[in-house]
Formats: C-alpha cells, structure tokens, sequence
C-alpha cells in the first residue's frame, strides 16, 4: 500500500533512477536536482529538500518554503507532491499551493487521486485550511484529481484552472 513519507536516502536512489530513465517528463526542475548525483551526494540531496520546510533555510527570491513528500511502494519512488507553505502573488494568481507528479508507468491507477488525498491531512495539520492548486485548462487528469479531493473552481486565468481544495 503506497504512502506519503518524508524524503529519505533509501527512497533517493530510486527518485534519482526515475529521473534517469523519464527525464523532463518525470518532473521538470526537480528531476534535473537529481539526475546527475553520485551516491556519496545523495544524502545532501534528502536533507536539502527536507530543510526547504524551514522558514531560515536559504532559497531563491520569490520562493517560499515548502514541505516535500514522496509517494512510495516500499523503496520504490512512485510520484512526489509539494506543498508551499504560503502563497505569493505569484501562486496566487497562477503556480498555488500544491503541485505534484507520478512517474509515468504509475500513472493511470489512482496514485495522483490518492497521493493528494493523502497530503490534505496533512497540510491540515500545518494549520492549512484550504489549498489552492491550479492546473493547464488541456490537464484533464489532473482536473480530474482535483475534482475527485473537493476541488471546487474559481476561475481560470491565463490558460490555468484555479481550484481550491478544502483539507478536511
Ligand atoms: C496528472 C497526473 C499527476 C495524474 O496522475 P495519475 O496517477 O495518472 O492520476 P489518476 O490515476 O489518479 O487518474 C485520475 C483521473 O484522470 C484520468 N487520467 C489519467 N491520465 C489521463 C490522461 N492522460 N488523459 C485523460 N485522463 C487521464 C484517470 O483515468 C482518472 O480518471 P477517473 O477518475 O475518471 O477514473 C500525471 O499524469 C502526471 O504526473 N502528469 C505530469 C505532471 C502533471 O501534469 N502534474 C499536475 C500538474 S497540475
């Protein structure tokens, strides 16, 4: 049964072999985080993402924290999802909340669905009421992952479709 964890070394390797073989189409920006670590920097990598959730860790201007999660079957790195802490006005109007990824030969049997069902807990618990995701007006899946949590729509702005999703 896959489940939400935070980043660890074991699950590393396999995030890193996802990021070889499905490239940009795993996860653009992030994928390319990983792809090119020797097994000696992998660690850094793990405690890197995890520190992105502390308020004092160093990041580029306009980013704002955020707490990062894997969705693993055991070892094996099956889809990841983020979650901002915070919205700028950027997010606001178009990037939001949450974002999130399955590697591709997952897709298609409800790990999105239950990947981001599993994460509204627990942006509920980080004092998160409601989350903003967005998606391309083209992502009929992932339109349909958000539906499928309670997303209700707001509006659309410059191609994005912006919902909010209540956490519990
Ligand atoms: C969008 C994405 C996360 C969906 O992941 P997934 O695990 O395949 O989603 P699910 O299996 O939970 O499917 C949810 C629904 O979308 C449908 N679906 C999935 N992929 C689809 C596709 N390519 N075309 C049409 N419908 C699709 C499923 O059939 C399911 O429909 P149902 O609820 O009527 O049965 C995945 O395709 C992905 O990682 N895409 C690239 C990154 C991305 O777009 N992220 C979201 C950014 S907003």
């Amino acid at each position: 049964m896959p489940c939400l964890i935070l980043p660890t070394l074991a699950v590393a390797h396999s995030v890193r072999a996802a990021a070889q073989t499905y490239g940009e189409d795993l996860m653009p920006a992030y994928g390319s985080q990983v792809v090119d670590l020797a097994d000696s920097e992998l660690q850094g990598y793990v405690e890197g993402l995890i520190a992105d959730a502390r308020e004092e860790t160093a990041r580029p201007l306009g980013h704002v924290p955020s707490t990062h999660l894997w969705w693993v079957d055991g070892h094996e790195f099956l889809g990841r999802v983020h979650i901002r802490h915070r919205l700028t006005p950027f997010l606001l109007e178009s990037g939001g909340h949450l974002g999130y990824h399955v590697v591709p030969p997952w897709r298609r049997l409800g790990h999105a669905t239950a990947m981001l069902g599993a994460a509204l807990p627990i942006a509920r618990a980080m004092a998160m009421d409601r989350l903003l995701i967005t998606c391309d007006t083209t992502n009929v899946a992932s339109q349909k992952v958000i539906e499928a949590n309670g997303g209700v729509l707001e509006d659309e702005r410059g191609g994005k479709l912006r919902y909010w999703v209540p956490t519990g």
